[in-house]
């Protein structure tokens, strides 16, 4: 992909001091294990696997069997995906699969997580599981691992199904953990604070888009848009905590100066994604008060930059890759020209992230082993659905939950492991992964 070769050389380039033979043969490097999923290659597998929640969520009208029943007596919901052949029958239904097992031992070796996963409730009666819809997975999370300092990034679970059926010593269900804001997210012990996005003036650009769809799928694609917007929003806040970090650290002017520019590049992505939202809703979408409180924040130095590897240097660098995707596969002008915007100021806000934590580092550099650790818990899971509305979803500039884990993989083996290695040097046990 010519953009992941562009934001890794960027990175590079922002960080400095790499040798350049170094820098060309990082670029060069081929590396393996990459993803490569052409999105709706096999039809088939949305009816095995997973689909049952995916074309619940996506088709308005399925929801209601898909998420209630398709767990325990299965296969009367699952028909309403099986329709074109006879997967109704052959349905597993709700099963662990390949799916690891979320608890806290699993946590602490791999706290930043991002694919699908078995989560069981801790003390609940496995004769009487509670239905999947009545089950937040969000909440689960909390219950089950606890928010310790390093906590979840972008983390909005989604449940899948359950309870799972093929465990019946508790109650367990599958998650979804894909949902990856575009952009730095504001983190609060550990989950992302966003204001819930509603009809006000004001946050959205007028934007004008070209291909008018049906009213429930511009409903959706509008919600989506919005949702995205939200998290823009919330990233205005989070750079203006970044900045009073540099403050408190004693960072240099130009990293402070260009984290005070992405927070005005930050309001002008949530206008954009409002804007993109509007249109599809027909009505202004803005966001309102954020819940700012975090009164628990540490200010350690560790903290403070391992917060940074992970928000800044994974998570807008895979965000930054995952908008240009989005850009590359949108019909429309409007929006692709949003996503171009974002899409550039994200791999410079990734960029500063990666300058930021070069600097510290070079100040703190006790610190190496906690910024190795937190990049190798990076794992990726792939998802191999196809979601239903995977074109509609393309064509408005948005990628569905197994494109997002697939670049999300790419992205972290492309660009993020070799500027940690760049970053790091050899010692570091990314470089033997
Ligand atoms: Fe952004
Ligand atoms: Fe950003």
């Amino acid at each position: 992909m010519i953009y992941d070769s562009r934001i890794r050389d960027q990175i590079l380039r922002a960080m400095g001091g790499i040798p350049l033979a170094t820098a060309l043969a990082l670029s060069a490097c081929q590396v393996g294990g990459v993803v490569d999923e052409e999105t709706g290659e096999t039809d088939t597998d949305t009816d095995t696997d997973s689909d049952a929640d995916t074309d619940a969520d996506a088709d308005t009208d399925s929801d209601a069997d898909t998420d209630s029943d398709a767990d325990t007596d299965s296969d009367a919901d699952t028909d309403a995906d099986a329709d074109t052949d006879a997967d109704a029958d052959t349905d597993p239904g709700c099963v662990q699969g390949t799916a690891p097992i979320l608890d806290s031992a699993y946590y602490q070796n791999n706290p930043t997580l991002f694919g699908r996963f078995v989560i069981c409730e801790p003390d609940a009666n496995p004769r009487h599981c509670p239905d999947s819809t009545d089950v937040s997975p969000n909440e689960l999370i909390a219950d089950v691992v606890g928010f310790g300092d390093t906590g979840w990034m972008w983390w909005d679970a989604q449940m899948v199904c359950g309870p799972v059926t093929d465990i019946t010593t508790d109650c367990c269900y599958l998650i979804d953990s894909t949902e990856f804001a575009i952009g730095r997210p504001y983190m609060v012990e550990g989950t992302a604070q966003v204001a819930v996005p509603d009809r006000r003036t004001g946050w959205s650009a007028p934007l004008t888009l070209e291909r008018s769809v049906d009213a429930a799928s511009a409903k959706q694609l509008g919600e989506a848009w919005a949702e995205i917007g939200s998290y823009e929003h919330a990233s205005v806040a989070s750079f203006a905590r970044f900045v009073q970090d540099l403050m408190q650290l004693g960072a240099p002017a130009d990293l402070v100066m260009d984290a005070t520019r992405a927070m005005a590049d930050e309001i002008q992505h949530a206008r954009l994604c409002f804007g993109v939202a509007a249109s599809f809703l027909g009505h202004e979408v803005g966001a309102g008060a954020l819940d700012c409180a975090d009164p628990h924040r540490s200010q350690s130095v560790e903290d403070l930059v391992l917060a940074a590897v992970r928000e800044g240097c994974i998570g807008e660098t895979i965000a930054a890759i995952q908008a240009s995707e989005a850009r590359d596969l949108t019909t429309d002008d409007a929006i692709r020209a949003a996503l171009s915007t974002i899409a550039e100021d994200e791999s410079r806000h990734a960029a500063l992230a990666w300058r930021f934590v070069r600097w510290a580092l070079q100040q703190h550099p006790e610190l190496a082993p906690a910024i190795e650790r937190e990049f190798a818990s990076v794992i990726a899971e792939p998802l191999e659905e196809t979601d239903p509305m995977a074109e509609v979803l393309h064509q408005a500039g948005l990628l569905t939950k197994a494109d997002k884990a697939a670049v999300a993989r790419r992205a972290f083996e492309s660009v993020v492991r070799p500027c940690a290695q760049a970053l790091l040097g050899a010692r570091s046990p990314m470089a033997s992964a």
